[in-house]
């Protein structure tokens, strides 16, 4: 409701200068700490799926296996992580992309998905597009079917959601 994104929406504390100076960073802790509005924040972010059969949700190190997490179990699907160089254990493929601030490489597990299986990206937050974007190259070359992106919130004035558009639909809850 509209009641719910408002109070999801007042909720997300803004720190300025984190991590770095001039970046006013999202900070989501006090929505993840509220039973309700977790709940709705899920809720919300499963809708564009609803009635669409789902095999796999992608979650992106480290936020996005918070809700990657919770949007699987409400799908009915497995979670696949991706995450940063070198944490993985099993053999992995990986993508190079530069951040907000920064430069990062993601990886997932070689036999993490299966060719055609129906799979919905999610992550926390959605700023210049460069980490989603490696994650969707990553669930690309295995093969497997997109069905859209999801993020809690979008950072629309950074413009990551050109970046996606031509891999599938891009889904967020909030949008600041
Ligand atoms: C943040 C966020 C997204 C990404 C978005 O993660 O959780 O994954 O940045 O930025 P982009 O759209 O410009 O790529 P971060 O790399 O800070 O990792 P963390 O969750 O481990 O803190």
């Amino acid at each position: 409701s509209p009641e719910s994104l408002e109070r999801l929406r007042s909720t997300i504390r803004d720190v300025p200068d984190f991590p770095q100076p001039g970046i006013l960073f999202k900070d989501i802790t006090p929505v993840l700490a509220d039973p309700e509005l977790l709940n709705e924040a899920i809720e919300g972010m499963t809708e564009a799926f609803a009635g669409q059969k789902v095999d796999k949700v992608v979650g992106i190190d480290a936020r996005g296996f918070i809700f990657g997490a919770l949007i699987a179990q409400r799908l009915g699907a497995g979670f696949i992580p991706v995450r940063k160089k070198g944490k993985l254990p099993w053999q992995t493929r990986g993508v190079d992309y530069s951040l907000e601030y920064g430069k990062n490489s993601v990886e997932m597990h070689v036999d993490a998905l299966a060719p055609r299986e129906k799979v919905v990206l999610a992550d926390d937050l959605l700023a210049t597009g460069g980490t989603a974007g490696a994650a969707l190259q990553l669930i690309q070359e295995s093969g497997a079917d997109l069905l859209g992106s999801v993020f809690f919130i979008e950072l629309a004035f950074l413009n990551g959601r050109e970046k996606l558009a031509e891999t599938g639909p891009v889904h967020a809850l909030l949008t600041f």
